[in-house]
């Protein structure tokens, strides 16, 4: 899809924007549901993303426009009146990065005019919502001269989301809208924010994205609901271990003191955590010796505990993860971001790509009834302005 985003602006509000932005959305290639427990994620942010036009504003107001929701139409709100409100959608995303900078000491003094278009399937865990905030976020850094770098937007935009939306994310989505490098995916510790780009040499493979769109229902609850869980374990375990995270505990250490928790369920949750963060590092060791294949390996564990132990997996994405494995020319295959439907990420041979989709897509949906789409994918570079 072509976006022409100044043309929006000009269309919506009859006069030229003051700057366009662009953030990108993400996949997560591994290290699932461990930003928040303090371990190693290694996402790459997309070509696919939000833009926006803006031009300030002389007085207090902020209208906002969406070309992905046309039904809800301009929306006005005055800068001293930033709340939450259920019935405000999407809205409520960037009204949550002017509210969290504010309360940081970043103040907007003015309103603003601003056009959004996005291209990521919406509800698919590709980050829009990190898109939206991390856009935002350095929409209103250049024209209010804030002077953030690219990592306190992204911790900023995390913040809205949890404070704001009420979305307990960890850092990895905004981090990655906010940090993506062209062909590099990025090692991430979640605990320091150290991070490092590691080149995505995949040599003959390609990273393909299943959407399964199977909308992710009541993914907020029970991503909060797992969060409680991992807390439970921590608290079981810190009883005895001096330990801050999950993730700070190896998994031969993890065995040693699993007996600890007492909720069997919390123990499978803080089990996949452990194992998985020693995966992740394990994975990006393999992918820098290029490695493909064995990084695909991990990836299927990395789903097969992400399904069994951390329970975030639903039919949908097992079908589909399912179906990619059984093709020989896939690589690699697992769900991605937090589950409960949404994507599957693989990793496929670029000669059997087109069959893949062509074979995979009848299948899936002779299994769930729905209809699966497919997106190839590269690494691609961080939020930026686009012009002046
Ligand atoms: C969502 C959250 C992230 C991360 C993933 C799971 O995308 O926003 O912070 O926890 O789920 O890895």
């Amino acid at each position: 899809m072509n976006i022409n985003i100044e043309a929006d602006f000009k269309d919506i509000f009859k006069y030229n924007p003051q700057g366009v932005f662009f953030a990108p959305g993400r996949v997560n290639l591994i290290g699932e549901h461990i930003d928040y427990n303090g371990g190693h994620v290694f996402p790459c942010a997309l070509s696919l993303g939000t833009y926006a036009a803006a031009a300030k504003r002389n007085d207090g107001k902020i209208r906002f426009y969406s070309v992905n929701f046309p039904q809800d139409g301009i929306i006005e709100i005055d800068l001293s009146d930033i709340k939450y409100r259920k019935e405000d959608g999407w809205t409520n995303y960037p009204k949550g990065i002017v509210s969290v900078f504010d309360s940081a000491g970043f103040k907007a003094d003015k309103g603003f005019d601003v056009v959004y278009n996005g291209n990521i399937p919406n509800g698919a865990g590709l980050s829009s919502s990190a898109s939206i905030e991390v856009c935002t976020g350095v929409m209103i850094n250049d024209f209010f001269k804030f002077g953030l770098d690219s990592v306190s937007i992204a911790k900023l935009a995390q913040k809205a989301e949890n404070e704001f939306v009420g979305m307990n994310c960890g850092i990895m989505d905004q981090f990655a809208s906010a940090m993506g490098k062209k062909n590099g995916a990025i090692l991430l510790n979640c605990n320091t924010l150290d991070y490092k780009y590691v080149p995505l040499e995949l040599e003959d493979s390609s990273i393909v994205i299943i959407n399964t769109n199977k909308r992710r229902e009541l993914a907020t609850s029970k991503y909060n609901e797992r969060r409680g869980e991992c807390e439970r374990a921590l608290k079981d375990l810190q009883t005895k271990l001096n330990i801050k995270d999950l993730c700070s505990l190896a998994p031969e250490e993890f065995e040693k003191n699993k007996d600890l928790i007492k909720d069997p369920v919390a123990r499978k949750r803080a089990k996949h955590a452990v194992y998985e963060n020693a995966r992740t590092m394990a994975a990006v060791k393999l992918l820098e010796k290029n490695d493909a294949a064995g990084f695909g390996k991990l990836m299927v564990q990395s789903h097969d505990s992400l399904r069994d132990d951390y329970e975030v997996s639903c039919k949908e994405l097992d079908a589909a993860v399912d179906l990619a494995l059984k093709r020989p020319q896939t690589v690699g295959a697992r769900m991605t971001g937090a589950g409960f439907g949404g994507c599957a990420v693989c990793i496929v041979k670029n000669e059997g790509i087109e069959s893949f989709v062509k074979d995979i897509g009848p299948e899936y949906k002779k299994i769930t009834g729905l209809d699966a789409e497919f997106y190839t994918a590269c690494a691609a570079s961080g939020a930026c302005k686009l012009e002046e």
